[in-house]
């Protein structure tokens, strides 16, 4: 029995030192175990004489405490290990370079809206907008522009439905002012925003683009006044020498109606390639609001006047910036994004 034991106590050894992670866990399941091999010698111990058995019972506890204090030092060692490992990977390199965050910045466009929106506010006018999916009614009817006008041709666009359109100005924004602000006035908006239409994309132009427009009613305005404002701005956005010119135009919701022309920023009049040799280039269209407009949206045209004007903030952008496709603004590529991000105001 004694040898037996011995011999197990060997054996456990031998086994120990080679277990590992879980196979520490099934050795001692094994030899220490309630059903484990120590446990069966020690029940054969009834079939031993009483002057054997407290002899043999010594030495099954001296194996017991062996093998216990070998399974204890081999665990221990083993989570030493592990926690050495678990270390290691966790060791910081700081030599490692830092990740540089990209600082985003606005958007080519967004900079001349604001700056345009800038310059309006410091002429008491406030910034509204209005939905890109629009009524037809707001977009042509309530602009005088009904059903079968032939005016309706040049502004083809994306319909939702009969009545619902992707807008194609920013110019139903002034329908919509007067419809909540009437019967009140004066009134002074610019409406920043994007609109649709169903152009072929190129170089100069995009099914979706950018407008500025502005309206302004109350007692007494006048075309003087539109001039006066509109020749303030150019001089804020271009500079105090600029100079403008309105040439007689038609737009169904002005009248009279007119575009405004700057004179060329490049060559100064003398005649580039931008101002195709003619010295001027043209910016916004504008107007006197015309009596319908003003009577549809609930104001008396006898009681009041007022201006309208509408820009594409794409060509203006293109002129300040030196961008010569307008596409460039719609594919994100971060060389050209970069470029302006940090251009002064
Ligand atoms: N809505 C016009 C367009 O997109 C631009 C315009 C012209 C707006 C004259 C106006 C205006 O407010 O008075 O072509």
């Amino acid at each position: 029995m004694r040898e037996q034991l011995l011999a197990l106590q060997e054996q456990a050894l031998v086994d120990l030192a080679e277990a590992e992670g879980n196979a520490l866990d099934a050795w001692r399941v094994k030899y220490l175990g309630k059903k484990g091999e120590l446990s069966l010698a020690l029940r054969s111990m009834s079939k031993l004489s009483a002057e054997e058995r407290p002899v043999v019972g010594q030495v099954a506890n001296a194996v017991r405490e062996t093998l216990e204090a070998a399974f204890a030092s081999k665990f221990a060692e083993w989570e030493a290990k592990q926690a050495a490992i678990q270390e290691e990977k966790e060791t910081l390199d700081i030599t490692l370079p830092g990740r540089t965050r990209s600082v985003g910045a606005e958007h080519p466009l967004q900079k001349i809206i604001r700056r345009i929106e800038d310059i309006f506010i410091g002429f008491g006018f406030t910034v509204e907008e209005g939905p890109e999916v629009e009524w037809d009614y707001y977009n042509f009817e309530a602009l005088n522009l009904p059903k079968d006008h032939p005016a309706r041709d040049m502004q083809d666009t994306f319909y939702l439905s009969e009545e619902l359109l992707m807008r194609t100005h920013t110019s139903p924004v002034q329908a919509r002012t007067l419809e909540k602000r009437r019967p009140e006035w004066p009134i002074r908006i610019i409406v920043p925003g994007r609109v649709y239409r169903r152009d072929d994309d190129d170089a100069t132009h995009s099914h979706a683009f950018t407008q500025v427009e502005g309206l302004v009613v109350g007692k007494g305005v006048r075309m003087s006044d539109l001039k006066g404002i509109l020749l303030t701005f150019a001089k804020e956005l271009f500079g105090e020498n600029q100079e403008i010119r309105l040439r007689p135009s038609f737009f169904p919701f002005t009248e009279p109606s007119a575009e405004m022309d700057i004179r060329c920023i490049y060559c100064g009049g003398d005649g580039c390639s931008t101002c195709k040799h003619t010295g001027w280039i043209e910016v916004l269209g504008c107007g006197m609001v015309h009596p319908r407009v003003l009577e549809m949206g609930g104001y008396d045209p006898e009681e009041v006047t007022g201006f309208a004007f509408g820009m594409g903030v794409e060509r203006i952008a293109m002129l300040l910036y030196k961008i010569e496709d307008i596409r460039q603004f719609y594919q994100n590529d971060l060389r050209l994004l970069k470029q302006f991000a940090s251009l002064p105001e």
